[in-house]
């Protein structure tokens, strides 16, 4: 049997083989998982560790004890060593140097990760909207689930007007829908702050239409400008230098009269085909021209339902669908690309 004076001595031994045997295993819930060997050997063995503070109690043995709690106490030391030890010579000479633990080789070289890149609708959609925050157009967004009131009534749209054929909608009830365009964030933006408004609506939006050039959901920027004196001029101007930074200096810009319920006098925007110089080509069906945006002058009946006077500010708007401009501008053929997630594909949008 142990004698009494030893028992402090065999306590301690017990508790550095459980500290141990937690140390070693990573998936102990223990404050000491993964704090590795190391931390057991100041624990145990540096000058106030627990070996250490059970020597100074030697004072306090029996004389005649001293020489064999002392020597005890030493092959204990002894033994906590060599277990720590064994385990740093166990392992390479990095984990020596405390780099090995539980978490592995932290001196291993990092893996390397393809460098990714933004999908080419978020470039051009970013490109589009950098141009109009260069003219001071600040960004706003609105909700993709719209209320029919200000998707379409509130942009001169009644409920039985045949205007409302040319957006197939995706109606939830009888009020809310799928925003069918971004003109709605316009709205909001108007019915909560006062004149001038110059903004710029990015997002998505959904038609139920789908072929090799539409597709159900697409992405939109929309443009406002409400202000004293804006006329028609400046909407052909900024659409221009739109234009020219968008596709280059060359291109040229033709406004076709048409027909929005919330804008008049509207326009079709075209540019010159950038495929074939606007000689004639398959894209541009041999008509030199490309249709990229509608826009036209804010109609009054729109500014009243938002409560801004016509008579005292006028405003011009324009919207473009992001997919159409990145088809042209990267010769894409076919708009499914943009959504099937191939890398094959979405790398070649790489540092573009
Ligand atoms: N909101 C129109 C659409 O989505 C685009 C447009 C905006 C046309 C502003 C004219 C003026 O079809």
């Amino acid at each position: 049997m142990t004698a009494s004076f030893l028992k402090p001595v065999e306590d301690l031994r017990a508790q550095f083989l459980s500290d141990l045997e937690i140390s070693e295993t990573v998936e102990s819930p223990s404050p000491l998982k993964g704090e590795g060997h190391e931390l057991l050997r100041v624990k145990y063995l540096s000058r106030n560790g627990l070996v250490a503070t059970l020597m100074k109690t030697l004072g306090s043995i029996p004389v005649e004890s001293k020489p064999l709690f002392g020597k005890t106490l030493n092959e204990l030391k002894s033994e906590i060593t060599a277990k720590l030890d064994s385990f740093s010579t166990n392992t390479n000479a990095s984990s020596a140097c405390g780099f090995v633990g539980v978490f592995g080789d932290m001196t291993l070289p990092g893996r390397r990760q393809e460098a990714g890149s933004l999908h080419p609708l978020t470039q051009t959609q970013r490109q589009i909207c950098e141009f109009f925050e260069k003219l001071g157009f600040s960004i706003k967004e609105g909700p993709e689930i719209e209320w029919d009131d200000l998707n379409f009534s509130a942009l001169n749209i009644a409920a039985d007007h045949p205007a409302r054929d040319m957006h197939d909608t995706f109606y939830f009830d009888e009020k809310r829908l799928l925003r069918t365009h971004t003109s709605p964030v316009q709205i909001r933006v108007m019915q909560n702050g006062k004149a001038p408004f110059r903004v710029i609506s990015p997002g998505k939006v959904y038609r139920c239409d789908s072929d090799i050039t539409h597709s159900p959901m697409f992405h939109q920027v929309e443009g406002l400008c409400v202000d004293k004196n804006v006329n028609f001029g400046h909407l052909k101007s900024v659409l221009h230098s739109f234009a020219r930074a968008l596709f280059g200096l060359s291109v040229k810009l033709r406004f076709r009269p048409s027909y929005f319920p919330f804008t008049e006098p509207s326009a079709e925007v075209d540019i010159s085909c950038i495929l074939c110089n606007a000689k004639g080509c398959r894209v541009c069906k041999e008509t030199g021209w490309l249709e990229i945006l509608g826009a036209g002058m804010v109609h009054p009946n729109v500014l009243k339902n938002v409560g801004v006077d016509p008579e005292e500010y006028s405003g011009y708007a324009f919207g473009l669908g992001v997919e159409r401009i990145a088809m042209l501008k990267y010769r894409i053929p076919d708009i499914r690309l943009f959504y099937e997630n191939h890398l094959d594909f979405l790398s070649q949008f790489h540092g573009l």
